[in-house]
């Protein structure tokens, strides 16, 4: 079996974070998006992995997954450029498929409880394709499945008016090869994309096999901030256990916290669930529940919560940001004024306010 992480699109919802990377690498609890898939993955056996590259910033990918083997993982690069749809992505990914079967997952959704159970559902089943559905408040944001009156399955739609039902298909996907000649006959949609929806579709007319699981826990698709910061609670939540190096001094540090090397924490109180990286320097300050703090940042007299701080950042005399997404190197300094400050800025941004 092998994975496709599809690492592609333009994440036009999350600039300017996507103006200086793709999204799938923007860091939750200090880890990337797409690193999270890269594991889930992994855990379910699956090692032979290609990811699909877009237009925005490729070569960061390349940088930081390399050729895989610090992941214990194969890696190879396929270049997508432009966005023109999944189906598309998918399809350029004949030849490294070859005849085996694989899964597809899209490199910004997250689940909770990875994927292992459902590839074990897809291989034992014989399913020509396998889909992941799950119950959402609004369907007319993904593509959604259409069911019989007997509760069969006999199509997706993608980001319908009128949902046929409220089971959105989540970004992950099982295939064999009999998916390429289907891909290859596809023509555009409304968006003007190639859907893996329709691929799909056009398999269950055919009376191919294709199987589906409710999934349970959350699943997440990190297209805007919101997304990320909840994505990032949760993450903090229920895998960050309490891990403290570097120096502490004059402070306390209270339940799960991850501590790196290196980092300096005077006069301060840190309160779990968080993560802050090496080498970072956090004096006088407060860091709340859900925050993640990224290698070499600065906090001084300032106070965080329910937010991500990447690397390098410095804030200085914020007395109160909360639900903030802050990018690498941005600086954020207050003179004297208001007391709560909401921000969603990119890598290398300055904010001073005064
Ligand atoms: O998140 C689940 C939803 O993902 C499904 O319910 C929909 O059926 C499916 O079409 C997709 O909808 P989105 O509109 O959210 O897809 P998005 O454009 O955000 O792309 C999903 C991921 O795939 C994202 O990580 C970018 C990547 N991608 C996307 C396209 C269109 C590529 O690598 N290449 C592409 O051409």
């Amino acid at each position: 079996m092998k994975g496709i992480i599809l690492h592609g699109g333009l994440g036009t919802r999350l600039r300017p974070l996507t103006y200086a990377g793709p999204k799938q690498l923007i860091p939750v609890a200090n880890k990337p998006i797409s690193q999270y898939v890269l594991e889930d993955l992994l855990s379910s056996g699956i090692r032979d992995v290609a990811i699909v590259l877009g237009e925005t910033f490729p070569e960061l990918v390349r940088e930081h997954y390399g050729d895989g083997s610090k992941f214990n993982a194969k890696i190879s690069y396929i270049y997508q450029g432009k966005p023109l749809g999944i189906a598309h992505a998918v399809g350029l990914c004949r030849e490294f498929v070859g005849e085996s079967k694989f899964a597809v997952y899209l490199g910004d959704n997250l689940l909770q409880s990875g994927i292992n159970q459902y590839v074990k559902e897809f291989l034992s089943g014989d399913y020509d394709a396998y889909i992941l559905l799950k119950e959402v408040k609004d369907p007319t944001r993904f593509g959604v499945a259409k069911f019989d009156e007997y509760g069969k399955l006999i199509g997706l739609v993608e980001k319908p008016m009128k949902p046929p039902s409220k089971y959105a298909v989540i970004g992950v996907y099982f295939f064999t090869p009999l998916i390429f000649p289907i891909i290859e006959k596809l023509k555009p949609s409304w968006r003007g994309e190639y859907e893996i929806t329709d691929a799909i579709s056009a398999l269950i007319e055919k009376g191919y096999k294709v199987g589906y699981s409710i999934i349970e826990g959350w699943w997440i698709d990190t297209g805007k901030k919101d997304d990320i910061l909840q994505v990032n609670a949760l993450i903090l939540d229920e895998r960050i256990n309490r891990k403290i190096t570097g120096e502490i001094t004059n402070s306390k540090v209270e339940g799960r916290v991850e501590i790196g090397e290196g980092t300096k924490i005077a006069n301060s109180i840190i309160r779990g669930p968080a993560i802050i990286g090496r080498n970072c320097l956090i004096e006088k300050s407060y860091i709340g529940p859900y925050t993640s703090i990224g290698n070499e940042a600065k906090i001084q007299n300032s106070s965080i919560e329910y937010s991500i701080i990447m690397e390098g950042a410095q804030i200085e005399n914020v007395e109160r940001l909360e639900e903030s997404l802050i990018g690498r190197k941005a600086k954020i300094k207050r003179a004297e004024g208001r007391k709560i400050i909401r921000l969603h800025i990119g890598d290398y941004s300055e904010v001073e306010i005064t």
